[in-house]
């Protein structure tokens, strides 16, 4: 197969560009299209809406589409971006006074990954958000992966909540299909319905998936898809150990986890802080992931692997059950500081750092979003040998091997063990994590 047209990824060459090529979730886009009329006409039912759905289903896109559509300027702001709320009074402000003069350009202000709010500043951010709601007089879209955090209930009352499901097997292998078709390209069907499958209704994850099948000249497609075989993202593992309500989910958490233990370790100790706060229960975390650390050290330096087992439960048992006993409400879960990810040299992670920032303006996400999303894809797409994408974000070759580098770091796309040798690879969580929230910025 030769390589064609790959110098965008298909994600926004194929973003939707009207409302009616926004595949499934139609009561929602009738929900979403009856609020803004209210707007239009003066009346609107709620003065924002909340679009509230698990990633990559065309939340984010419906506005986009709305928009260029009927003529808005969408004003986009990040929630995770803590002076998003000051930016939000200021240009609701300006709007306002704006919206007095005839001829102005109509308004959306389009509040992404607000779930991103609930842990930082938490209460001050949402009291700010949903006061500046009331008095809007520009429409405000919010939009979450999880809406659900205690937290976020002001936001949640002040505004219509709009439901978008993951879509359907059907509505992703018909689209994939089509862009297939558009691009010229074939593609075995079986592989095509093993990508509709792993994709778990996240049409982002399938159109990428695709995207990189279509890469590669020649080489063994099923070998290529076995690649990005899914494995959980550190985010799912953790979210895991956490959760567990016994000892026994909790090693089986730890066993079943594509990661180093080590990393697991580093994982689960900065998040300790976040998701228990008795300091009897973290106490009895640390000292827990303590003794974990230590039966690890040995079973390195003594080489004896079968030891492990001994490691597992006291990683896996202590936090979750902490949390159960202790009746504790854990916040978002963050990348740990010291992490290796975030641990190379400072030049590197400038460099990653400017990469996330290019493409998240590109592809209207936050920068945690393009990197536990986009930056697999395009990870693997560069070691493809695929540099169009590179032109596409405008990223030198040097940022080009940055990323390379550091997705031996992604699960879902990490490279054969002959290229990437074990103590080398790192685990980064790959992908949207449903239902775990997520960090507000690396
Ligand atoms: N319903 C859809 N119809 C057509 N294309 C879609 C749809 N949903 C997602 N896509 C494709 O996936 C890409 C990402 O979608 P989008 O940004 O709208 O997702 P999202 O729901 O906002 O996800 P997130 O919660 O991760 O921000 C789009 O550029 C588009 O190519
Ligand atoms: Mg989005």
């Amino acid at each position: 197969m030769v390589s064609r047209n790959l110098s965008i990824p298909w994600t926004e060459k194929y973003r939707p560009r009207r409302v009616s090529e926004v595949i499934g979730n139609e009561e929602a886009k009738k929900q979403f299209e009856a609020w803004i009329r209210g707007w239009e006409r003066g009346s609107p039912e709620a003065k924002a809406a909340l679009l509230a759905g698990p990633p990559g289903t065309g939340k984010t896109s419906l506005v986009l589409a709305y928009a260029s559509e009927h003529g808005y300027e969408v004003v986009e702001l990040n929630a995770s971006d803590e002076r998003s709320s000051e930016r939000l009074k200021t240009i609701v402000g300006e709007s306002a006074r704006q919206s007095t003069l005839s001829g102005t350009r109509k308004r959306i202000i389009m509040l992404d990954e607000v779930d991103g709010i609930a842990g930082r500043e938490a209460v001050g951010g949402v009291a700010t958000i949903s006061s500046i709601i009331k008095s809007t007089k520009t429409p405000i879209v919010m939009i979450a992966n999880d809406p659900w955090d205690p937290r976020l209930a002001p936001l949640r009352e002040n505004a219509l909540m709009i439901k978008f499901n993951k879509l359907k097997q059907r509505e992703i292998l018909a689209h994939l299909k089509k862009i297939i078709a558009s691009e010229g390209v074939s593609v075995d069907e079986k592989l095509l319905a093993e990508i509709v499958r792993r994709a778990e209704g996240d049409m982002r994850s399938a159109i990428n998936d695709v995207q990189i099948l279509c890469s590669t000249a020649g080489v063994d497609l099923l070998g290529s898809l076995e690649l990005r075989d899914r494995k959980k993202t550190a985010f799912e593992v953790l979210s895991e150990i956490f959760g567990a309500t016994s000892a026994v989910a909790g090693r089986n958490a730890v066993q079943g986890a594509d990661m180093e233990v080590g990393d697991i370790m580093i994982w689960v100790g900065d998040n300790i802080l976040n998701q228990i706060h008795s300091p009897q229960a973290i106490a009895d975390a640390f000292k827990l992931l303590a003794d974990a650390d230590l039966h690890y050290s040995r079973v390195r330096r003594l080489q004896r692997w079968e030891l492990l087992r001994y490691v597992s439960p006291l990683l896996g048992a202590g936090p979750g059950v902490m949390k159960q006993v202790y009746g504790e409400k854990g916040e978002r879960f963050e990348f740990p500081s010291t992490f290796r990810f975030f641990q190379q040299t400072r030049h590197q992670r400038t460099l990653v750092q400017s990469v996330l920032e290019r493409v998240a303006s590109r592809c209207k996400m936050s920068r945690v979003k393009v990197a536990n999303e986009m930056l697999p894809f395009l990870a693997e797409m560069f070691r493809r040998g695929e540099r169009g994408l590179a032109s596409y974000f405008g990223l030198t070759d040097e940022e080009v091997r940055a990323v390379i580098e550091l997705a031996g770091a992604q699960p879902s796309a990490a490279a054969p063990q002959a290229q990437a040798p074990a103590h080398k690879r790192r685990t980064t969580p790959s992908r949207q994590t449903r239902g775990v929230r997520r960090p507000p910025s690396p």
